[in-house]
């Protein structure tokens, strides 16, 4: 595989500082921005472009605050919503094909059957709504692209569910949390992996599902954090772990019961590895007991 120049925006976030580093060790030229280069800016962004010639964009910038997407509404639709618009028309100009990164949120589904990509767009929350436009805004500019839609994310550089978890199993008495929204747990650096696969290809452009293999409610999740945690070293005391329904645990964004995804597609177009989530647990587990020692 030759060596590429990806453009990764949004680097310095949880998924963007691994995908960096994996790129990197890929032998890949890596750009890498955040804020310094605002992806709603059309001239920023074009003359980034112009002046960098990147055979690659990666969009990892987002606005990921969930719950708070429900009140800061006009800063998720700019960074959301706007922000692939702007990308894609730039890449289209540019001819520089673009990977955006998505979410479940953009659909909501019902048990068993785990979320297709083609599947129809059914957002519950304002988070899940701008990136549904925004991936529509995305198609519309003519851009080669792919939209690969994740979920769960937790990864070494982020505040996210496992961290919260650990944190509070470590200082409270008892936890509660919710068992009747079922996803797939996903690790940054599996994702990461299954991106630089697709930009090795420069092909098969359209819509994927990635996450990790299996499915879990987040009180299954949160136990089996607790099990894999206690066995590590990482917890010394174990809590009651409850589980309560969404009723009973209010958010200010509404979050769909079922968005598990199908990685069917993405795995017999690109021959992506997609671990058990439970594995890919324990591995980034053994990373955070690493970087604590
Ligand atoms: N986290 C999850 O559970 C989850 C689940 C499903 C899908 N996703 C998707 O996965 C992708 C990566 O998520 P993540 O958790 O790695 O996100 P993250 O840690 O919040 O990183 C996003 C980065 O984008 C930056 N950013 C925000 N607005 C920008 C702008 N206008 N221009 C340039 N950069 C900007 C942020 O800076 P500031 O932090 O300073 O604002 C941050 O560094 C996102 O597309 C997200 O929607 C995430």
């Amino acid at each position: 595989m030759d060596s590429l120049k990806i453009w990764i925006t949004g680097a310095s976030g949880m998924l963007g500082q691994d995908l960096s580093r994996l790129a990197k060790e890929a032998h890949h030229t890596c750009l890498l921005t955040d804020l310094d280069v605002d992806i709603t800016d059309a001239s920023a962004v074009s003359a980034f472009l112009a002046a960098n010639k990147p055979d690659r964009l990666v969009n990892c910038a987002a606005y990921t605050a969930v719950d708070k997407a429900e009140t800061e509404t006009e800063l998720n639709y700019h960074v959301n919503a706007m922000g692939p618009k702007t990308l894609g028309e730039c890449c289209a100009k540019a001819g520089v094909p673009m990977l955006h990164i998505s979410t479940d949120y953009v659909m909501s589904g019902c048990p068993p059957e785990p979320l297709l990509p083609e599947s129809s767009y059914d957002p519950m929350n304002a988070y899940g709504q701008a990136k549904a436009q925004g991936e529509q805004f995305l198609h519309a500019t003519g851009a080669k692209f792919w939209v690969v839609r994740t979920a769960w994310l937790y990864g070494i550089h982020g505040k996210n569910f496992v961290k919260t978890m650990l944190r509070l199993m470590a200082e409270k008495d008892s936890l509660n949390v919710v068992n009747d929204q079922f996803g797939n747990p996903t690790w940054t650096e599996d994702l990461a992996r299954a991106i630089l696969k697709i930009l090795e290809t420069n092909d098969h452009f359209g819509y994927y599902h990635f996450s990790g293999d299996g499915i879990a409610s987040w009180h299954e999740f949160a136990s089996e954090i607790q099990r894999q945690g206690l066995a590590l070293g990482l917890l010394t005391k174990k809590v009651p772990v409850n589980g309560v329904t969404s009723d009973e645990f209010p958010t200010p964004a509404k979050r769909p019961a079922w968005s598990a995804l199908s990685k069917d597609k993405i795995k017999a177009v690109f021959g992506v590895a997609v671990p058990p989530w439970q594995d890919s647990l324990h591995t980034y587990l053994q990373l955070e007991k690493k970087s604590l020692a």
